[in-house]
């Protein structure tokens, strides 16, 4: 049976390429989409959606109007990452469908409470709706079946400030509520989502998708790319958030190691940093399984075989 997935995301160029993959693979039972602040706006990663769901012609996937602010913290936008609408140069026209009348954490709690047992929530975005949806009805804990984040950084640097992944950094608090709640949670850091970089040799493989998807992942990576030359020094793009929806699909991609995860919630210099107990020394359970290997080209395969089914 297909496995039952809420997107929770924020496109952004990688969320939308992750929503593109998640689009072509019949392994998977999309049952919404729920959006938060994150690369840009709420109001514009919402278009975005809505856009990419009828671009791929997923149109009968309900997507929910989520989170506009962080829990605590003030709203980031990364639009020197994704641009000034969130998808770099690709413009796609403007969607005819509207959002569901629930909200993001509302829709979550709901399809949770329908599906217990069933439900992966798969967030690439920061977690202000994750935890949400957790405050208002703690009973929907035990019946998630199991959290995959894309998000922090382990032994890798930072990609927002010295220490702190984008995600956690945008709502740390959420983060930290989500990842103390006890849930089987499968977290993908930077340390793996870095080695995966989209180059445009791997663009140049995609030649079977429609060519309105063809074209927007070409304008939409080109922008990403540039941004990663000139901040970062590399060649291509990190294609984060599909590496998360892809261990859905055949999870052997990554090698997990169990690490008992914190949040820094304080330090002016190291706030939002994933703290990994890496020799126990806090004789904590782990409550993490973290994603340490990759085999990058197995990845990119899938990635670029799956784009190619897109018409
Ligand atoms: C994460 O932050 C966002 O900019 C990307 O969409 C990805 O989810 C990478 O740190
Ligand atoms: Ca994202």
């Amino acid at each position: 049976m297909a496995e039952k997935i809420i997107y929770d995301t924020d496109p952004g160029i990688d969320d939308a390429l992750g929503l593109l993959l998640l689009a072509a693979s019949p392994e998977i039972d999309l049952l919404a989409i729920t959006v938060t602040h994150g690369n840009t706006s709420q109001e514009k990663c919402l278009n975005n959606a809505l856009k990419l769901v009828e671009l791929t012609g997923i149109t009968k996937v309900p997507v929910a109007r989520g989170a506009e602010e962080p829990l605590v913290k003030e709203l980031s936008v990364a639009e020197e990452t994704h641009g000034e609408g969130g998808l770099g140069y690709a413009i796609l026209p403007k969607s005819a469908i509207s959002p569901c009348s629930e909200l993001a954490h509302d829709l979550i709690i709901r399809l949770v409470r329908e599906n217990p047992g069933e439900v992966t929530l798969l967030c690439v975005g920061p977690m202000t709706n994750i935890a949400l949806a957790f405050l208002k009805a703690p009973d929907i804990v035990s019946k998630v079946r199991r959290i995959v984040s894309m998000g922090g950084a382990i032994h890798y640097p930072g990609n927002v400030t010295p220490q702190a992944e984008y995600n956690v950094f945008c709502d740390p608090e959420a983060f930290e509520i989500v990842l103390k709640s006890g849930i089987d949670f499968t977290l993908v850091p930077l340390d793996v989502t870095y080695q995966c970089i989209l180059t445009t040799d791997h663009l140049e493989k995609i030649t079977e998708a429609r060519s309105e998807i063809r074209n927007f992942i070409f304008d939409s990576t080109r922008f990403y790319m540039e941004f990663h030359e000139d901040y970062q020094g590399i060649k291509g793009c990190a294609i984060n958030d599909p590496l998360a929806a892809a261990i859905l699909l055949d999870p052997t991609l990554v090698k997990n190691r169990d690490y008992y995860l914190t949040i820094e919630l304080t330090s002016p210099t190291s706030k939002a940093k994933t703290i990994a107990d890496h020799y126990g020394l806090l004789k904590s359970a782990p409550n993490a399984k973290v994603s340490m290997e990759v085999d990058v080209e197995r990845f990119m395969e899938l990635f670029i075989n799956r784009m190619n089914r897109l018409q």
